[in-house]
This record gives structure tokens, sequence and C-alpha cells, in this order.
């Protein structure tokens, strides 16, 4: 069984300033589980563990979402968390750039992926890199520091970081003690502009 999910892979440019953004975040919060940006991308559809076929099928669908869909430019926009203020669980970094674009691709991947029986998603698609996971209640003053930083307008050059996504890659995941091991099983290039 292969845990397989489809996403975007992001260039030198956009990791280099995540990178940035997780260091000046990770001063006022040193505790949480901050992502090597080597490992981050921007998922379109988690689909679990496959067998063979359901992996071709995901190939397949892939394939067809990518060849009906054109490059479009993705950014790095705000900072924010998923959770509570007073609990946040998961801190991420938004996503910006020809956004309308980024949508219609999702809704048309799975829309294929929805054509060769995999269940749609329950929750509707929001895109975000997750740059860090909160795993222990934080104590009050970093939280505090936290959230601070995270209010605060990110710097100009990170903010403006933008590339062109020019397909989409089926990746496989492979949970291990020292973090998650991506492989991309198939790269499905969007149809040139
Ligand atoms: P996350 O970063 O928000 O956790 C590989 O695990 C990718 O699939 C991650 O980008 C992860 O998003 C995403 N994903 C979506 N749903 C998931 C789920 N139920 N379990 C694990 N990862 C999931």
């Amino acid at each position: 069984m292969t845990r397989t999910f489809i996403a975007i892979e992001l260039d030198e440019t956009v990791r280099a300033a995540l990178a940035r953004l997780e260091a000046r975040l990770a001063r006022a919060a040193p505790s949480l589980r901050w992502t090597d940006t080597e490992k981050l991308h921007l998922t379109l559809a988690f689909l679990g563990e496959l067998d063979d076929e359901q992996v071709r099928a995901a190939n397949a669908a892939t394939e067809r979402a990518a060849a009906n869909t054109r490059p479009f430019r993705v950014a790095v926009a705000d900072v924010g968390y998923f959770g509570s203020r007073r609990a946040p669980r998961v801190v991420w970094a938004g996503v910006g750039g020809d956004t309308q674009w980024l949508l219609a691709a999702q809704a048309r991947l799975a829309d294929e992926l929805a054509a060769r029986g995999f269940p749609r998603a329950e929750r509707p698609f929001a895109p975000h890199l997750t740059i860090a996971r909160i795993q222990r209640p934080l104590a009050a003053e970093e939280l505090d520091r936290l959230l601070t930083a995270i209010e605060q307008p990110p710097g100009g050059a990170s903010r403006r970081a933008s590339m062109m996504a020019r397909g989409m890659t089926v990746m496989k995941s492979e949970l291990a003690r020292e973090g998650a091991r991506y492989t991309p099983l198939a790269r499905c290039a969007f149809h040139p502009a």
C-alpha cells in the first residue's frame, strides 16, 4: 500500500522565502516543530493508503487534470494558524498569486479523482503550507510571542516570493520517526500557455 497525495512542488525561491519566514517565527517560538522547507509542497488532494491499481487511477486522474490546466502563479501570502487563539495546532503560510486558477485546478483534480471512485474530501479545500505543528500546549509567554509574530506583517521579500506552477505531482509519503519522506511517483505537466 502506498500513502499517496497530490501536490504542487515548490521551487527554490518560494522555499527560501518560507525558510526566512520560519526563522523569524522560530525566534519567537522555538519549541514548535518547524517543517523542513525542503519537504514543503502545496497539497491539492490527500488520498491515504492506495493499492497499485488505485495509484494508477490517481496518476491517470492527475495526468488528465494537469493536461487541462495552464501554468499559473503561486505566491507566499499571509501567515495564520488552525485551531483556536488559545490552542493553535498548526501554523501555516497562506497561498496567493492566481488563486482562482489554483482553485480551478484543484476542483478539476477533485472531479477527475471522483470520476475514478475516490471519495471527495470532507472539508472544502483551504490552500496552505504547514510551516509548524504544535504538539503540546505552549507556555503562555511563548504563545503570546508566537501570536504577535504571526500578526506582524511579513518582510517584503518573503511576502512577494512567487513562482509559476507548471504541473502537479503524485507523491508517496512514508512516515518515519525522523519525519515523513516524500517521493514523487508521477510528475504531470500543465498544458503550456
Ligand atoms: P498538512 O500539511 O496540512 O498536514 C502529506 O501528508 C500532505 O497531505 C500534507 O501536505 C498534509 O497537509 C496533507 N494532508 C491532507 N489531509 C491529510 C490527512 N488526513 N493526513 C495526512 N496528511 C494530510
